[in-house]
């Protein structure tokens, strides 16, 4: 055994490039999804308070926007709806003219190499704000299975490239899955939101998707915070319903749940930097209290060395910028 003063650590940090060298976790803007919120009209850029440099946009501006991601190498985008009417059961979420679905439209005729992602969830839509069809003041599985799958399928008619449910509805993968596959399209992937927490760092995104439940809150369908086995339980349930990726939400206060879920399984493994944490290096960057550049890039390097290899994140775009100035 070598110890000190044969064995010095210091010698592969002391120059940059042997620091580089012997780096064991890189960041590429080719592994991150950026999440956006499109919305009714035109010429509509709207900035969201809590998630500075994140709006709810019209298409025409979205698709600018989609652009830009893609000239940075940004590995595809995720798209949010903001609908024009919310009732009980969210019918402009599968509506095949619904705002999602044209703004899937509009991206694929104009910025066509970019991957579209949709999500798959009905509470941007709903009037009561659940993520599923309410009965008697519960939200009814079994009933939002197939509203979910028609979503899906409008999505996926629109021109998505891949879906991503996200209502944490027990069976969701399956019946997506399933409609997918008997309308034909058997060759596009579904990721699953398989281990969602019920996490108060989605408050920023509720303003931005004007999805905060209107009674109760989600505990009866996300995970608890406490829960890690548990998680595993519901990412094999996702792979078994036929989940070709995965995903731990959120990301920085589970980057245990990313550790034990790459370890356990061998299907790519998303996780989601969701908005509260952007929400917060934002305000504190922009205090002066802390430096927000290299905070943000060491807590996307602390996402991907816990074992992720997508990282869904609203800091893709700056992000990319910055590496991009790096090489
Ligand atoms: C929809 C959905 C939510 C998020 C992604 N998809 C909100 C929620 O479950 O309340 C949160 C994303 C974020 O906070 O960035 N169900």
């Amino acid at each position: 055994m070598v110890s000190y003063p044969d064995l010095r650590m210091r010698r592969l940090r002391d120059l940059a490039p042997i620091r580089s060298l012997t780096r064991e976790t890189r960041l590429s803007p080719a592994e991150f999804i950026y999440p956006m919120f499109v919305t009714h009209g035109n010429g509509v850029k709207d900035p969201i308070e809590p998630m500075p440099g994140c709006y709810q946009m019209s298409v025409d501006l979205l698709a600018e926007e989609v652009g830009e991601a893609a000239e940075l190498g940004v590995g595809g985008v995720l798209l949010f709806g903001l609908p024009a009417e919310k009732d009980p059961l969210g019918s402009e979420g599968y509506d095949p003219e619904g705002i999602v679905q044209e703004a899937v439209r509009a991206i694929k005729r104009d910025v066509p190499g970019m991957l579209v992602i949709t999500d798959v969830c009905l509470c941007e839509y709903t009037d009561h704000g659940h993520c599923g069809v309410i009965d008697n003041g519960h939200v009814d599985n079994d009933a939002t299975l197939e509203l979910l799958a028609r979503t899906a399928v409008t999505q996926v008619q629109a021109g998505a490239d891949l879906v991503a449910p996200s209502a944490m509805m027990d069976g969701q993968v399956k019946a997506i899955r399933e409609a997918l596959n008997d309308q034909g399209y058997t060759g596009v992937p579904i990721m699953g939101y398989a281990a969602k927490y019920s996490s108060a760092f989605y408050g920023p995104f509720r303003v931005a998707a004007g999805s905060t439940p209107q009674f109760g809150d989600r505990r009866s369908y996300q995970m608890d915070p406490a829960n890690a086995r548990m998680a595993m339980r519901e990412i094999e349930s996702d792979i078994a319903e036929g989940a070709d990726i995965v995903m731990v939400k959120p990301a920085l206060a589970y980057l245990d749940v990313i550790h034990r879920a790459r370890e356990r399984f061998d299907h790519p493994l998303a996780a989601y930097n969701v908005s509260g944490e952007y929400s917060m290096v934002k305000a504190a960057g922009s205090q002066g209290w802390i430096d927000e550049k290299q905070v943000t890039l060491e807590l996307l390097t602390s996402i991907k060395r816990a074992g992720a290899d997508i990282i869904l994140t609203y800091h893709a775009k700056e992000v990319a910028r910055w590496l991009g100035e790096h090489s």
